[in-house]
């Protein structure tokens, strides 16, 4: 099959991968809204055009030069990641564009342009040692540095360092194995040193020898003076125009230097096409697979830098901002800096649940994004992860791709919540982020999970169903604070239902209709624990309204421990139903 047809394949390979990649963040969701593909679309164009006549045009352009250009914010967060970056990057688009596409865009740009001539011979071996300086640094930090702050190395980050490392080695080998190689040498002396004796051949081959690096066993060292000067002279009769000294390819001429012993034996056709082959299939392979691999940050990540740079939620299309979500899942190059940053990241060493690091959460939610039905054990080890995140934003103010994770989290828990597993966590505090930003929910999908919470507890304790004589000794212990087991000493058996409780209660007084809408009064509440009436407590609102303010406690005559008991409880029926909701997912799987 010819070359060119190789290279259209995989072209037209790497251009579905990327239709088909673009395509998905108009069909993925995340969050509780639902929008139309098309709606989708047209909201997204809508919003590139608009933006394209705007002011914000001058930020996109400012974005661009700053942090797509110049990464500015990497280098902010992370300076030797960002010199590696550049070195690698950098290095390597000089590199496709003087050598891959070299043959087709340098002679638009340089009238002399000639690969075996410098400063093309030089940069090309120039470009690739940057891009090898850069993957030097890059797996010294990774494997020896060691950094235990890092997330764990993915098959991605492996990937992505040895299809860059394999393009160069594969092309330094070919082109070290070409120096030394004496057919070639001859093919060329064939082609441009027509009409030449014997004797000047010989001389010419001496000088190659002795200066470009050919391993020839027609000739042998040392060779006179007279030789070399001949050969000089036929060198540069007809060969000079073309080669600038080998060494200036100071890296494949090093390379060839080592293989010397070995030359003769790799001088020959099939070798030299092998690793042509090798090299050339290697980059095609690269190209191919660029969009399913973390190599495809090279586009998704200047969109979401652009993205982010105009968007924000108070003004932008909430359709747009959920596009713009799935494509932060692709734009993430897994560079960990967020992790480094997490406030929370530190439980990791103790829960080794990988969703506690905002990196590795990130990449799980590509599942969950693509509506595929993520397997119980799945949503509650995302979700467990994702519960201990305290909103800080670290990990939104650092991320040098600009991602908006908190926002994403945001989404995320919403996903999780609007689907059939109760989740506790919203009857939390841990919620109070959730309740902020309840204008950004819609009103049932904001209730639903909260009714959902409030019934699983309340099954939980409801006594027709599973008369429950034995405490654990979590429960025993709230049973202690009630002053059950020991009548009369500031518990809740001390409580004459004086409603002094009821009347501090600034909960009590944010409601019409107190008594009907928050289930039980404080005071009723009090009695309803020394009652052991575990039905009417924990299917009570008043116990997950109640804000702990204290004033109950505080004035409460007979020193009753109003709040603390709130607090006990919610804990004991927090624990024991997410304990029973987990064994029965679990039962179901
Ligand atoms: C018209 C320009 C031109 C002339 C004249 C020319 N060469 Fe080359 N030569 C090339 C090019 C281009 C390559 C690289 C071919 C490739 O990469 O496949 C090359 C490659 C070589 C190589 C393989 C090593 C390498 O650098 O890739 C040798 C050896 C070589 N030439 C020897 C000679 C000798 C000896 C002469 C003089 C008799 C000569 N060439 C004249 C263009 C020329
Ligand atoms: S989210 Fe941002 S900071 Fe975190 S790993 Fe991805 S690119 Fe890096
Ligand atoms: S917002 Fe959450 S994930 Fe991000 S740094 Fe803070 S705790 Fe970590
Ligand atoms: S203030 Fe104290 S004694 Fe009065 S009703 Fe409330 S808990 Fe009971
Ligand atoms: S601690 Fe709770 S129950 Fe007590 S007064 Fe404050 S809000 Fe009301």
């Amino acid at each position: 099959m010819p070359k060119a047809a190789l290279v259209y394949i995989s072209l037209l390979i790497c251009c579905a991968g990327i239709a088909y990649k673009v395509s998905t963040w108009f069909r993925y969701s995340l969050g509780s809204a639902k929008f139309t593909v098309p709606s989708r679309v047209s909201a997204a164009a809508g919003g590139m055009w608009e933006t394209l006549l705007s002011r914000q045009f001058l930020t996109l352009l400012k974005t661009f030069f700053l942090n797509v250009l110049f990464q500015a914010r990497l280098l902010r967060v992370a300076p030797l990641k960002w010199a590696t970056h550049f070195l690698i990057l950098g290095g390597f688009t000089m590199l496709l564009l003087m050598h891959a596409l070299g043959d087709y865009l340098n002679p638009l740009i340089f009238s002399n342009y000639y690969s075996t001539l410098n400063p093309f011979l030089f940069l090309r071996n120039f470009f690739g040692v940057l891009v090898f300086i850069g993957l030097g640094i890059a797996l010294f930090n990774r494997f020896i540095r060691r950094d235990p702050a890092r997330p764990p190395t993915s098959f991605m980050d492996v990937y992505t360092l040895a299809i860059f490392a394999a393009i160069i080695v594969s092309g330094i080998v070919l082109e070290s194995v070409k120096i030394t190689s004496v057919s070639v040498f001859r093919e060329m002396t064939d082609e441009y040193a027509t009409g030449q004796d014997e004797a000047s051949l010989k001389s010419l081959e001496a000088y190659w020898v002795e200066n470009y690096g050919v391993v020839s066993p027609g000739v042998a060292r040392p060779f006179s003076l007279e030789s070399l000067a001949e050969g000089k002279d036929v060198h540069s009769v007809n060969c000079a125009q073309c080669h600038s000294p080998a060494r200036w390819a100071f890296m494949d001429y090093a390379v060839s230097r080592l293989l010397t012993p070995v030359a003769v034996y790799l001088d020959g056709d099939a070798v030299r096409s092998t690793l042509y082959y090798v090299h050339f299939f290697i980059c095609l392979f690269g190209l191919a697979y660029l969009p399913f691999s973390k190599v495809f940050h090279l586009f998704t990540s200047p969109i979401c830098l652009l993205a982010n740079a105009v968007m924000d939620r108070a003004h932008s299309n909430p359709a747009n901002l959920m596009t713009k979500q799935i494509l932060e899942l692709d734009a993430c190059t897994h560079c960990g800096t967020c992790t480094r940053n997490c406030s929370m990241a530190f439980i990791h060493r103790i829960i080794p649940n990988a969703n506690i690091l905002p990196s590795e959460r990130l990449a799980s939610l590509k599942l969950l994004a693509s509506g595929q039905e993520l397997s119980v054990r799945d949503s509650l080890v995302i979700q467990d992860g994702l519960n201990l995140c305290t909103n800080c934003k670290q990990c939104t103010l650092v991320c040098p791709v600009g991602i908006n994770l908190q926002d994403l989290w945001f989404s995320v828990r919403e996903t999780l919540v609007g689907r059939d597993i109760p989740n506790l966590l919203v009857l939390s505090p841990l919620s109070i982020y959730r309740g902020m930003r309840k204008d950004d929910i819609e009103i049932t999908c904001y209730s639903r999970p909260i009714s959902q919470a409030r019934k699983a507890i309340a099954d939980e304790f409801d006594s027709s169903r599973q008369p429950r004589t034995v405490y654990a000794p979590q429960e025993e212990k709230v049973l202690d604070m009630a002053g059950i087991h020991h009548l009369g000493q500031n518990g809740c058996a001390d409580c004459f239902r004086c409603m002094t409780c009821t009347n501090a209660c600034p909960i009590v007084r944010t409601h019409e209709q107190p008594g009907s809408e928050l289930d039980l009064l404080p005071h009723q509440l009090m009695q309803a624990v020394k009652l052991r009436l575990w039905d009417l407590v924990f299917s009570s609102k008043m116990l997950w309204e109640c804000l702990g303010c204290y004033k109950c406690q505080e004035y409460c005559p007979m020193g009753v421990p109003a709040t603390d008991l709130i607090f006990a409880l919610r804990n004991v029926a927090i624990s024991r139903t997410s304990r029973n909701i987990f064994q029965k997912t679990l039962e179901t799987l």
